[in-house]
């Protein structure tokens, strides 16, 4: 068993560093609407914040995924320990939900490599120092890796000595447009291995106010969450953003088919970010979109899988339909 950590961010362009966040920035914010890329609140805070999400009631994405993962983990195990395996996640956050699969192969004495890939340097960090406390006496190798998706896939080298599995929850399909999730899946195909398999979590779509009540969270978790990103443009860029100047809303945009989010300028005014020396113009009310959930059918997830180039073996779901963990093997 061994435990390590790395950080690769430093050895590219990924979206963490410097250039492509202020690029991010500049553009988000000069079009009309205002739209800022929703990768750009998970720096360390960002991922607390995400965490606390995944404990709201509310929040089904979460608590059906988690429901499917302790239900299904069997399935699941049947599925991917036919032969030696590695399981690589990508976009791992704090891996709670993950755990119920890990735990279940341990008690089942598989022998295994779990490849965490995040590009919050924080979550990883944290996710490898509490598997090493929870599962130091056991036969698993974990490898925290803090990247961008396809570096970190690179970094590892995905040879054919073992069948590997990559892991995509949380619905972070989801933030992207569903042309961008084909591309993605195509590129993520072309990385692995024939044989290979993916398992991704879909958040399907469903009543509207259900769709409501899960991004609009009574204590403000949401909201704090959105806002955050204000405080990382201050932070990096030394922006002025003022942040009770803001408010957050989300809902389902049937045009879009997904759930978008808002930050809502309650004034009139002007921000200025010293380290590009730009300001930008606000009227009051005007939105900025910072998160863009999609709504998946059934339909789209089956094209989806078939148009980039994947097999589906076996879709799960959580008592209420809200929710598909769909397992796909690659075929090439
Ligand atoms: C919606 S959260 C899901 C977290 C976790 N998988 C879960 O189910 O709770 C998305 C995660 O993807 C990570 N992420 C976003 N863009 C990324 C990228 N380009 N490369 C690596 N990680 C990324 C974020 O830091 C965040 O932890």
């Amino acid at each position: 068993m061994s435990f390590a950590y790395y950080d690769l961010r430093s050895e590219s362009i990924t979206p963490s560093s410097d250039n492509q966040f202020t690029q991010a920035i500049v553009e988000g914010l000069s079009r009309y609407p205002k739209r800022l890329p929703s990768w750009l609140i998970f720096d360390d805070r960002g991922s607390k914040i995400f965490t606390e999400i995944t404990e709201l009631e509310e929040y089904h994405p979460a608590q059906c995924e988690l429901e499917i993962l302790h239900t299904h983990k069997q399935v699941i195990t049947d599925i991917v320990s036919k032969d030696r395996f590695r399981i690589i996640e990508l976009g791992a956050g704090d891996g709670q939900k993950t755990l119920v699969l890990l735990t279940h192969f341990i008690q089942n004495q598989l022998k295994f490599t779990y490849v965490p890939i995040d590009i919050s340097e924080g979550a990883v960090k944290n996710l490898v120092t509490s598997l090493e406390a929870q599962f130091s006496d056991n036969e698993m190798s974990v490898k925290g890796l803090a990247a961008d998706y396809f570096d970190g896939l690179t970094a590892i080298g995905l040879n054919k000595d073992q069948r590997n599995i990559v892991l995509f929850l949380g619905s972070t399909i989801g933030n992207m447009e569903l042309p961008e999730a084909g591309k993605f899946l195509r590129k993520l195909r072309s990385a692995l291995n024939d044989g290979d398999y993916v398992i991704i979590g879909f958040d399907l779509m469903k009543h509207p106010k259900i769709l409501y009540s899960a991004y609009n969270d009574p204590m403000g978790v949401f909201e704090k969450f959105n806002l955050h990103l204000l405080d990382i443009i201050n932070n990096r860029l030394g922006a002025n953003f003022t942040k009770h100047h803001y408010v957050q809303q989300g809902q389902y945009n049937p045009r879009t088919h997904a759930v978008e989010s808002y930050l809502y300028s309650t004034r009139k005014q002007v921000v200025s970010i010293n380290a590009i020396e730009k300001k930008f113009s606000f009227d009051a009310w005007e939105p900025i979109q910072t998160e863009h959930s999609y709504k998946y059918t059934h339909h789209e997830i089956e094209t989806l899988a078939t148009n980039s180039g994947y097999a589906i073996v076996k879709n799960l779901f959580d008592t209420n339909y809200y929710f598909m963990n769909s397992i796909w093997e690659v075929k090439k």
